[in-house]
């Protein structure tokens, strides 16, 4: 059933460029993100002033040098600065190992994505820009808006917005704050993002004041260190996770989609 309703799904999304048709000209489309993760390599590559060979080297150890990164124990208070000064541009890499590596994963989020996307969209703690710049092809959404702590994420998805043609559509920030984001989004996607948080409940508070009361929330969370302790920027206190489940409750509606089980999409409660 879900095979045959993926299949069912445009494996193309358009790009509304001023002065044309909306067409897939960007190549942003399902297709594209599971053939080459939207020229990821080569952006990556060009961005980081790394050859071919340099890269493919770099990506497999991403994941376990981003951990090295993390200074061990826990200190809620450290979260945001190890994001926003500690792991550099390793999270490029390290998320570009995952997008690459996980692709089939990557391309259902985009397909739920997809589904819901429209007018303002936040995207929150983005990354490398993959869930933004598809975003910001499709003719259902006015513009991006992209925030996210670190630097170095920041420069790059601004610099591959550039590339694609998609920079009159997407906008960077630290965070929310920002006096140009709209005081209230029509979608927000926070994928892979709360359990990164040291106060995931306060964050659904904010997202649930920010979000129209026609707007659907995406997100998806994962509050575990891994089995091998992989994963040590994971916040995973149990009075945390009550905590964040107990504002989830309050705040918002799950609305039933069919594309995952791991990402979930939300209506937010006073709407209702
Ligand atoms: C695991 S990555 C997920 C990236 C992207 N959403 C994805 O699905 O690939 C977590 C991201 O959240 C960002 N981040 C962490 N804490 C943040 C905060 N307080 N505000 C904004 N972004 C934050 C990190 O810099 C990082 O890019």
């Amino acid at each position: 059933m879900r095979d045959r309703l993926t299949a069912a799904l445009p494996t193309t999304i358009s790009a509304n460029v001023p002065g044309s048709e909306p067409s897939d000209r960007q190549g942003l489309g399902i297709d594209t993100f599971l053939a080459d993760g939207f020229s990821l390599r080569d952006q990556l590559a060009a961005f980081l002033n790394l050859n071919a060979a340099d890269l493919e080297q770099r990506l497999p150890g991403s994941t376990d040098e981003l951990a090295a990164l993390h200074p061990g124990a826990f200190d809620p208070e450290q979260a945001g600065r190890f994001y926003e000064e500690t792991v550099g541009d390793g999270h490029l890499l390290e998320l570009a190992a995952w997008h690459l590596g996980s692709r089939d994963y990557i391309a259902d989020t985009l397909r739920l994505q997809q589904h819901v996307a429209k007018g303002q969209l936040l995207d929150f703690g983005g990354g490398i820009g993959t869930h933004a710049l598809a975003a910001a092809a499709l003719p259902s959404v006015d513009h991006v808006w992209f925030v996210d702590l670190n630097p170095h994420n920041r420069a790059f998805v601004s610099w591959r917005a550039e590339q694609l043609g998609l920079a009159g559509k997407l906008s960077t920030s630290r965070d929310l704050h920002h006096p140009d984001l709209p005081q209230r989004f029509d979608t927000i996607v926070c994928l892979d993002v709360l359990e990164h948080l040291s106060d995931p409940a306060g964050q659904l508070e904010r997202f649930a004041d920010r979000l129209e009361p026609t707007g659907i929330a995406l997100l998806n969370w994962y509050f575990f260190q891994g089995f091998q302790g992989e994963y040590p920027f994971h916040f995973d206190d149990p009075a945390l996770v009550e905590a964040f489940f107990r504002t989830l409750q309050q705040r918002f509606l799950e609305v039933f989609h069919p594309w995952l089980i791991t990402a979930r999409t939300y209506r937010p409660m006073a709407a209702i």
